[in-house]
């Protein structure tokens, strides 16, 4: 393994893996490959642009061609796959760029990979395949039971690549990791929407009864897992990455709202997502059997989150113009309009 291409390293959780493996391992050529959607942004690459073992090349993972070419240049030996349309709302606007990069761009690199008999196939994937956990835990031998047009289209890459390990002995790995917050994230994912629209004294729309649980991920945490994963994972398995941190949405916005100083009235309830699972939880037993420990408490991850944004809005306020209001008023605008009851 020595040159590693990083699809979606642009992105939040693909550039925490970047930043990290660029520092960790000096001897590994670090390739990002990302077609810089609204939600990737090389301002998150911006601690290792100079560093002499990365580079960055924009491009899709569904275009063979231009796939072709970066495998070549850099004589990629292996990949790992973070690409991807991440958020379920969206996903329930507009699914199809969620079924043309998750789902045809993970078959794509899949294919090129097996075509260059490639070292290492690395599937960044999430908890939200198994579906709703009623109680207990998942484990990575549970059936899938995808809910949202996001979670499908995760859990049709996931099918892929288990085909390309089975039918041609690609070495691929898959990681399901769950809700990951830190710096870098997009606003508007829970954490850092509720703690940046918190910061201007906006209103926290809360979907439904805020009694669902996540369960919640370090990003650095999450970057180690899919490095143990990399390196000491068995051909053809997956690997849970847990926080084994469960909250319920509404805790966490209390939460956020007390770190920031600001008063509960800013929560609203508005009407729920649609397929909205209540609940997702892991048993992350395997990967823990690899070496992987956690190393950030939620309570300490989430300080220095909300921390973070507020020290960094030359970060934050460039995304929250143009499209983003766009997106903004078709997820939220009739929501707040039909939201009379405030906290719930
Ligand atoms: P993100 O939305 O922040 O970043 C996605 C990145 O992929 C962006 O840089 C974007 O430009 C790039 N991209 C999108 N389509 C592309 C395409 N067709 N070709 C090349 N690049 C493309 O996502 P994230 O939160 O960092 O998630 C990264 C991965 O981790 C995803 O595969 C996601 O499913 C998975 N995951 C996320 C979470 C979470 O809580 N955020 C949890 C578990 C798993
Ligand atoms: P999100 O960050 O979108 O992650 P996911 O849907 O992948 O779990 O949402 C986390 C939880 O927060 C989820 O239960 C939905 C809820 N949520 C709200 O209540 N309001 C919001 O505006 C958002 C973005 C999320």
């Amino acid at each position: 393994m020595k040159n590693i291409l990083v699809t979606g390293g642009a992105g939040f959780i693909g550039s925490a893996f970047v930043r990290y493996m660029v520092e960790t391992y000096p001897d590994y050529n670090i390739i990002v490959y990302d077609k810089l959607t609204y939600a990737g942004n090389l301002d998150n690459l911006l601690p290792v642009s100079d560093e002499p073992n990365y580079r960055f090349d924009r491009g899709d993972i569904a275009d063979r061609e231009t796939v072709r070419r970066v495998f070549d240049l850099y004589d990629i030996d292996t990949v790992v796959n973070f690409a991807a349309e991440s958020h379920v709302d969206r996903s329930i606007l507009s699914p199809d760029a969620f079924i043309h990069t998750d789902v045809v761009g993970t078959y794509i690199l899949l294919d090129e990979s097996r075509r260059r008999n490639l070292e290492r196939f690395v599937q960044v994937s999430t908890d939200e395949v198994y579906g709703d956990v009623e109680e207990g835990f998942s484990t990575e031998d549970d059936p899938f039971a995808p809910n949202s047009p996001y979670a499908a289209s995760k859990a049709g890459g996931e099918m892929m690549v288990r085909a390309y390990h089975v039918t041609h002995g690609l070495n691929t790995v898959i990681t399901r990791g769950s809700n990951t917050y830190g710096p870098y994230q997009y606003p508007e994912k829970l954490i850092p929407f509720f703690t940046t629209e918190a910061i201007d004294d906006r209103p926290l729309p809360v979907y439904g009864d805020g009694r669902q649980v996540r369960d919640w991920l370090h990003v650095d945490d999450h970057a180690r897992g899919i490095d143990m994963a990399l390196h000491r994972g068995e051909p053809g398995e997956a690997y849970n990455v847990a926080g084994e941190n469960q909250r319920t949405n509404i805790d966490i916005t209390h939460r956020i709202l007390e770190l920031l100083g600001k008063p509960d009235t800013l929560i609203k309830s508005v009407p729920d997502r649609e397929g909205h699972d209540r609940r997702y939880a892991m048993n992350c037993d395997k990967l823990r059997a690899l070496g992987w420990e956690r190393q950030t408490t939620f309570e300490d991850g989430l300080e220095a989150t909300v921390r973070w944004y507020i020290e960094n809005e030359w970060w934050w306020r460039k995304i929250k113009t143009g499209a983003y209001l766009d997106y903004y008023k078709a997820q939220y605008a009739a929501r707040l309009a039909a939201s009379d009851s405030p906290a719930p």
